[in-house]
């Protein structure tokens, strides 16, 4: 009898289907508010949509340059400028991607191979570490701690050596919300010189921003433009996680790099779509203005439940999840609190431990994703605040 797990590449063996997906699945069995996968399910704007049906009805079906349609890149470029002090040639540096998960496997597909080393942080964002894992390099972790989820300077300037060949920077982060501020990018930016490394950023939450907390791209420290790859996408900040549309903006040799390896992997990003987003940059202030606000209410509404019934949070300083400790709720682990939450309460959440190297430092702690429409959140803090007579009644 043939066992097919025979055929597997040694560089899958290690990458499972991850915990968030898994809750989905079940939350879906079970008819609970998905509090788990991080998909925001408010609508599309409306200009962007009209836009899209335009390009559709105009059959601008065919397959783009494969760094993506001029008048996108020279968009990206302008808000690069404007947004994140970063200065960029549209024609060289700017690559459109397939979401921002295309440039960061072309990115990683380009840059990074056995024997290398990348420098991850933990809580991470799965796809990372996965997608990492498929180019089979050595992954140093190096922890964020504390009230501000802060990094030990010793300990990172530690995790670098001379096999480094990049880190991995999340900024605002999934999951633990984190906003690196200004002086951490400059302990990050100081490494990467001394040891001739790489950054790739993750900025994807970079307009969910809440209180006085700033975002600052990492490539617009000083030294840091020529070895920077920043990515970011309209995912999040529009609400179109399912259009896989993203971008990079690196220097040219970088951004050249990637789109050779993007283009084999899927040629080029879906057309009509990528005409469809270039209108979403004549969205006005206040668009990003009202969207950081809404979150921030559903921040509030979200911490409040679980505050209410001893699920310790952090308030996050950007991005739309909170990370809570179940400890003080009566549970010893991350999955009884996940389970009892889903089975009991209605809300699926994603068990800590998923988002570190060793279990055991997310252990007691659960993931909750904010982003959904006010009614759905409202069902799932009732479910929340119902925890107490759940756990008096078994
Ligand atoms: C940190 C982070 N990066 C990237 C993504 C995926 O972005 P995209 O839809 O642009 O591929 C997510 C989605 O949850 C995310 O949390």
């Amino acid at each position: 009898m043939t066992n097919p797990q025979r055929f597997e590449a040694q560089r899958v063996a290690g990458i499972a289907q991850s915990d968030i997906r898994l809750m989905s699945r079940r939350c879906m069995e079970v008819g609970a508010v998905n509090l788990g996968q991080g998909i925001c399910d408010q609508p599309t704007p409306d200009l962007v949509k009209e836009a899209a049906k335009a390009a559709i009805d105009a059959d601008q079906s065919i397959y783009s340059k494969y760094e993506g349609i001029d008048p996108l890149r020279a968009a990206i470029a302008r808000k690069m400028k404007s947004y994140n002090g970063i200065e960029c040639d549209p024609d060289t540096d700017v690559m459109v991607s397939a979401g921002s998960t295309g440039a960061f496997v072309a990115a990683v597909l380009s840059f990074i191979e056995a024997g290398d080393e990348v420098i991850l942080f933990s809580p991470f964002y799965g796809y990372h570490l996965n997608v990492l894992k498929l180019a089979r390099p050595t992954i140093k972790h190096v922890t964020l701690r504390g009230d501000n989820w802060e990094f030990d300077p010793d300990e990172l300037a530690a995790a670098f050596t001379s096999k480094t060949k990049a880190i991995i920077v999340n900024t605002p982060a999934n999951p633990c919300g984190k906003v690196f501020t200004r002086e951490e990018l400059a302990t990050i930016a100081g490494l990467c010189q001394e040891h001739d490394v790489l950054a790739i950023t993750d900025e994807i939450y970079e307009y969910i921003l809440y209180d006085d907390h700033e975002h600052v791209s990492l490539a617009t420290l000083p030294g840091m433009a020529d070895r920077t790859i920043t990515i970011s996408g309209f995912s999040k900040t529009y609400n179109m996680t399912g259009w896989r549309l993203g971008y990079s903006v690196a220097a040219q040799p970088l951004t050249a790099r990637m789109g050779v390896v993007a283009d084999l992997v899927y040629i080029c990003p879906p057309t009509p779509l990528q005409h469809g987003v270039v209108a979403a940059f004549d969205l006005p202030a206040s668009y990003y203005e009202q969207m950081s606000a809404d979150y921030a209410a559903k921040r509030a509404m979200t911490m409040e439940a679980c505050d209410a019934v001893g699920l310790r949070s952090l308030a996050p300083h950007g991005s739309y999840y909170l990370m809570v400790d179940v400890r003080d709720a009566g549970f010893t682990t991350d999955r009884e609190a996940a389970d009892v939450l889903l089975n009991h309460c209605g809300v699926a959440a994603v068990p800590g431990s998923s988002f570190y190297v060793d279990p055991k430092d997310g252990a007691t702690q659960l993931r909750l994703c904010f982003a959904k429409q006010d009614h759905d959140l409202e069902r799932a803090c009732a479910g929340i605040r119902s925890l107490p007579d759940v756990m008096a009644s078994r």
